[in-house]
This record gives C-alpha cells, sequence and structure tokens, in this order.
C-alpha cells in the first residue's frame, strides 16, 4: 500500500487476578497475550479520516475530522466506532491530527474476554501518538482507548483493558494499583516451574453484557456509599461489608473486597518468587467469588472451571466482565492434554460447542512493528 508509513500492535489480555476492581478503585494483575489487533497507518493531510477492518470485509468507512465532530455515529458500523471514537478524542484533546487511513487486522477472538476491543482501540491510539504526537504520555493513551469505549462506543469499562495492552511486558504479570496509577512488573515464568496457563474460549457471547455490568458498577457505587467511603478500595475490614443490610450489595462487595486481598496475596507470592502452584487455590477462589457473589459466571464457564479442577488444574477461573467468554487454568505441563480433553468432552456432554483453547504467555505491550 502506497500510503503506508507503519504497523503497530497491540495485545489482548487476561488478567490473573482482580476482577471488577478496576472501576472500584483497586487492584488487577493482567498479562498481556501473544495476540493482538494490527493497525496500518497512513499519514494524510486533506483532513481525511479513512478505515477499515479485515475483520469485516467492507470498503473503507469514510469521514473527515469535522464530521466526526458533529453528530450522526449512529450510521457507522458498531467496529468502526473503535478507531473513531479514539481519532476524535485524540483530535478533541488538541493533538495535531491532519487526517488519516488506517486498516486493523485481528486475531483476538471477539467477546472472548480477551479485550479485543481494547486491543484494537489501543493498536490506533499508538499509531496515532507515533504519527503525530510522539510526547503523548503511556497514562494519557490509555486514557483516550478508555474515553473511547466509554463515550464513543458506551460501554463504562474501567481501566484494566487499556492498562494490560498498553503498560505489559514480556514475561511479567502487570500489578496495577488503579488509584495511584502505580505499576510494577512482576516476573511470571511458569515454564521454568514446568507450568502452563490455558486459556478456554467458551465462544458463548457476552450476553447482556453491557447492562449487567454497568449494574455492577452502580451496585458498587451504591454499596460503598452505605458503608461511607469513596469507593470498595477503601474498605479495609470484612466485618464492615457484612454489616450492610442490603444481601445483593453485601454479595457484591464481598466479592470487591475479598479479590482486592486475592490480587495483593498473589502480587506478594509472584514476588516473592514463591512456586506458582501456590497461587491456584486463590485463582479458584476467584471464580467462586465471582460466580456466587458477584454472579457474572456462566454454566459454560462453570463447567470449564470445574472440570479443569476435576482434571488436575491447580486453579481456574473466569477472565473479564463475565456472562460468557474464557476461562483461565493453571496446569502441569505434562497435564494440558488430559485437561483439555476433559474440558471438551464435558462440554460436549453438557451441549456446549467445542470450545478454542490455547496457552498462554505473558507477552509484549503495544509497540511498533514496522
Ligand atoms: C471488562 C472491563 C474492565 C474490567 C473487567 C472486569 O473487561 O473492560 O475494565 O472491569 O471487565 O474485571
Amino acid at each position: 500500500m502506497e500510503w503506508t508509513v507503519g504497523r503497530w500492535l497491540a495485545p489482548g489480555r487476561v488478567n490473573l487476578i482482580g476482577e471488577h476492581t478496576d472501576y472500584n478503585d483497586g487492584f488487577v494483575l493482567p498479562m498481556a497475550l501473544p495476540m493482538g489487533v494490527t493497525c496500518t497507518a497512513g499519514v494524510r493531510t486533506d483532513g481525511a479520516v479513512l478505515v477499515r477492518s479485515m475483520q469485516a470485509p467492507c470498503d473503507f468507512v469514510e469521514t473527515t475530522l469535522d464530521g466526526l465532530g458533529a453528530t450522526g455515529w449512529s450510521d457507522l458500523p458498531h467496529w468502526a466506532h473503535y478507531p473513531l471514537g479514539v481519532i476524535r478524542e485524540f483530535a478533541r484533546r488538541g493533538h495535531e491530527l491532519p487526517g488519516v487511513e488506517l486498516e486493523l487486522d485481528g486475531e483476538v477472538p471477539m467477546g472472548a474476554g480477551l479485550s479485543s476491543s481494547a486491543a484494537l482501540s489501543c493498536s490506533v491510539a499508538i499509531a496515532l501518538r507515533d504519527l503525530y504526537a510522539p510526547s503523548v504520555s503511556a497514562a494519557e493513551i490509555i486514557d483516550i482507548a478508555r474515553t473511547a469505549e466509554n463515550v464513543y462506543v458506551g460501554v463504562p469499562t474501567g481501566i484494566l483493558d487499556q492498562s494490560a495492552s498498553i503498560l505489559c511486558t514480556e514475561g511479567h504479570v502487570l500489578f496495577l494499583d488503579v488509584r495511584s496509577g502505580a505499576t510494577e512488573q512482576i516476573p511470571f515464568d511458569l515454564n521454568k516451574f514446568g507450568l502452563d496457563l490455558l486459556v478456554f474460549d467458551t465462544g458463548s457471547p457476552h450476553r447482556l453484557v453491557d447492562g449487567e455490568y454497568a449494574q455492577r458498577r452502580v451496585e458498587c457505587a451504591a454499596a460503598a456509599e452505605a458503608l461511607g467511603v469513596p469507593f470498595l478500595r477503601d474498605v479495609r475490614d470484612f466485618a464492615d461489608v457484612e454489616r450492610l443490610s442490603d444481601p445483593l450489595l453485601r454479595r457484591r462487595a464481598r466479592h470487591v473486597v475479598s479479590e482486592n486481598f486475592r490480587v495483593l496475596l498473589v502480587a506478594e507470592e509472584l514476588r516473592e518468587g514463591f512456586d506458582p502452584r501456590s497461587i491456584g487455590t486463590t485463582l479458584t477462589a476467584g471464580h467462586v467469588s465471582l460466580r456466587d457473589d458477584y454472579e457474572v459466571s456462566t454454566p459454560a464457564l462453570d463447567v470449564a472451571v470445574d472440570t479443569a479442577l476435576s482434571a488436575g488444574a491447580y486453579g481456574a477461573r473466569m477472565v473479564g466482565g463475565g456472562f460468557g467468554g474464557s476461562v483461565i487454568a493453571l496446569v502441569e505441563q505434562e497435564q494440558t492434554g488430559r485437561v483439555t480433553e476433559a474440558v471438551r468432552e464435558a462440554f460436549a456432554r453438557s451441549g456446549f460447542d467445542v470450545p478454542r483453547v490455547f496457552h498462554a504467555a505473558p507477552s509484549a505491550g503495544a509497540h511498533r512493528l514496522e
């Protein structure tokens, strides 16, 4: 392509532990996946904005920077809201943007809870940064990508996925304190211990995810208010949670408060160089909490977790927002075939679609390819 001036990659992620804690000002511990979204970008100087996705074979969606500022987004295809949202937000913040042409291509399965949308937004954001505003900080890139999803797609996500895609490094999990923005790269070398992290993509769609996700945020805010704290992150004592009179808010708060403790525990064990087998029970406890207290799991996710554990996994849990998506399982390398087969058979018996299975190695965050 004549207009090409570069190609960028932003990865998807799995979150080792720390689900639904980001919008409660808490802690998360994600790692980047080897697969991501590539953005091939070319400079334009005529104010035109052209975007195309190889996953939605069609011609370029064409608009202009001025056009993006006006209303009329409802006529645009859904996928295009992500890149165009990033472009619009980038320009809205005053960064010089004379026009751009983008081609997007992705390998992260969509709707699998592996952050395909953050990979998409982040690949565009870093391409724009490198082409037009190299001094923009990583924190602002993350904020631009998140704002694009919140405002122009209409999904009220926290900051986990975009932070993972931008900040993760190969061979590490990223410990992020969402409140302070402090980060720490913690080595996560499963191979050294003869272990593997398997990902089972259940292929079940994120049913009702938008509405239910937003609802969980509202419930957490209500629980924090009832406890007299700004965010559930500020609850230090489980006894406070148990004092909540509303049983639903009590369950939601119990998940968030205990999940923050689980993140701190796993981060500490890995930081200290413990055998990662030791984190397995904490991962599984995270799943039980998401299933029973936060109520975001599904029968397929539960079958994958229960079967992986019965087949010998040290720990297993759903990842991402829930209501479908993927499960991770920490397994002995020699057991990967056995665990995979067991989950496949259980899915067949339960009438679920054949899950897609791959192994996750902690990979590099977003970067330029060429
Ligand atoms: C989705 C959101 C994230 C986070 C997770 C749950 O992936 O995009 O911000 O809230 O769900 O941990």
